[in-house]
């Protein structure tokens, strides 16, 4: 298994849409062969189109405010010691999160292909808070499934949904949370296709919204890429790209233009879900080596029993909060260009009381997991290195979270 060079990495996949010849692929009901085939077509043709490219560009710019600040955390470094901590804020983009560079993507194929229903799933929140500011911006009507222990969790951005004018579908079964949204709002779309669109979140799903997502989300790595080479004149030595990864869809924005540095240059660490510190209950799959098994659609690695039945999660971030994880990732992770790791609930938490402590920067519970791993290596490296964590989400969404917990926000 060998990841080549020169290519996306959302094309590095077989003719069947496996990554590594085993994760990926399209597990799919014969209702949706149809769909699902037109959606790649469409997409296929898009983007090699120049006028839907410059479209693309246009909206990335004047309406998701691209590009987001790369800041050096000057205070969160001196008080460390050792490596240089900056962020790419994304959470400063239209909408406070990265999800808003698929929706956009996936409103204008919507458009593109006649629909004009939309239909989407969230965790936080924001996938669907971001599809409905999509969905307003387009003409398009919209729904968000969404688990009933997510809306009661993440209400300011269930506020933002309806006020775009969508309809929050509550998902009454199983955890209630983002891996119940998922397969509800697929059970939608399997009876509704004709004439609505879905859009997937994250990088997971049936190969076409792996790559959908993927190619939306790279914006990401390509403006870094131009911000570190006007910061430090060149590609320095040593770098470590910090992210936290749920379906792991921030996390491939921000490492998809730095694939082909040597990994001893550029380094990739994804944190996942580590859960509550004293329970067994998790959402990471690659750091704790999770089995291979099918989920929503795609193979990847999966929290399972040993029966194969999915487990049950558990993380105080609802974005994070998810068993299975993108394919690419696995391949990432089975190929040794990326190392995954995880934070507990209380060492995110406490990353953000430190965060927000020496920054004026408010990030989210998801990347504050990121943020957690980024604050226990730094003090250990050397000065020349420069480590840049995603700072993906805004925390506004986690007020009650956060006030119960740390008794403010
Ligand atoms: C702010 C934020 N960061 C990270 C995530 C995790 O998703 P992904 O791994 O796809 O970026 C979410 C998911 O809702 C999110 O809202």
């Amino acid at each position: 298994m060998k990841i080549k060079k020169k290519i996306a990495l959302i094309d590095q996949h077989d003719k069947n849409g496996f990554w590594g010849g085993k994760f990926g692929g399209s597990f799919i009901p014969e209702t949706l062969k149809k769909p699902v085939h037109d959606l790649a077509k469409s997409f296929a043709k898009l983007r090699k189109n120049k006028n839907f490219i410059k479209k693309r560009d246009y909206y990335f710019k004047n309406y998701i405010g691209s590009p987001t600040p790369f800041i050096k955390l000057e205070n969160l470094s001196s008080h460390l010691g050792g490596a240089q901590i900056w962020a790419k804020v994304v959470s400063e983009a239209n909408g406070g999160a990265h999800k808003i560079y698929n929706a956009t993507v996936h409103a204008l194929l919507c458009k593109s292909m006649g629909k004009k229903y939309i239909v989407g799933d969230t965790g936080a929140g924001y996938a669907g808070k971001m599809l409905s500011m999509a969905a307003k911006k387009f003409g398009l009507k919209c729904k968000i499934f969404m688990g009933v222990k997510d809306i009661k969790r993440q209400k300011p951005n269930c506020i933002a949904i309806r006020k775009n004018g969508a309809e929050i579908v509550p998902v009454y079964t199983g955890s209630q949370t983002l891996v119940d949204a998922v397969s509800e709002c697929m059970r939608y779309w399997v009876s509704n296709c004709d004439t609505t669109h879905m859009c997937v979140g994250s990088t997971v799903g049936p190969n076409i919204f792996v790559k959908v997502c993927g190619w939306s989300t790279s914006q990401i790595s390509r403006e870094l890429k131009v911000q570190i080479k006007k910061e430090f004149g060149k590609i320095p030595k040593k770098i470590k790209l910090i992210n936290c990864v749920g379906g792991g869809s921030s996390a491939y924005g921000f490492w998809s233009e730095f694939v082909d540095f040597p990994k001893t240059q550029i380094e990739f660490i994804g944190v996942e879900a580590g859960g509550p510190k004293n329970s067994k209950l998790h959402a990471a799959p690659l750091s704790k080596n999770a089995k291979l098994g099918v989920l929503h659609g795609s193979a990847s690695y999966v929290c399972q029993n040993k029966d194969g039945q999915i487990n049950e999660t558990d993380s105080i971030s609802a974005g994070l909060d998810y068993p299975g994880v993108s394919p690419i990732h696995c391949f990432l992770k089975d190929t040794k260009r990326a190392k995954y790791t995880y934070a507990t609930d209380e060492s995110a938490l406490a990353a953000y009381k430190m965060v927000t402590k020496f920054e004026k920067l408010n990030p989210s519970l998801e990347p504050s997991h990121a943020f957690a791993e980024a604050i226990k290596i730094a003090p250990k490296l050397s000065k020349d290195t420069i480590i840049i964590v995603n700072s993906c989400g805004d925390a506004k969404k986690d007020k009650d979270i956060l006030k119960k917990r740390l008794g403010k926000y």
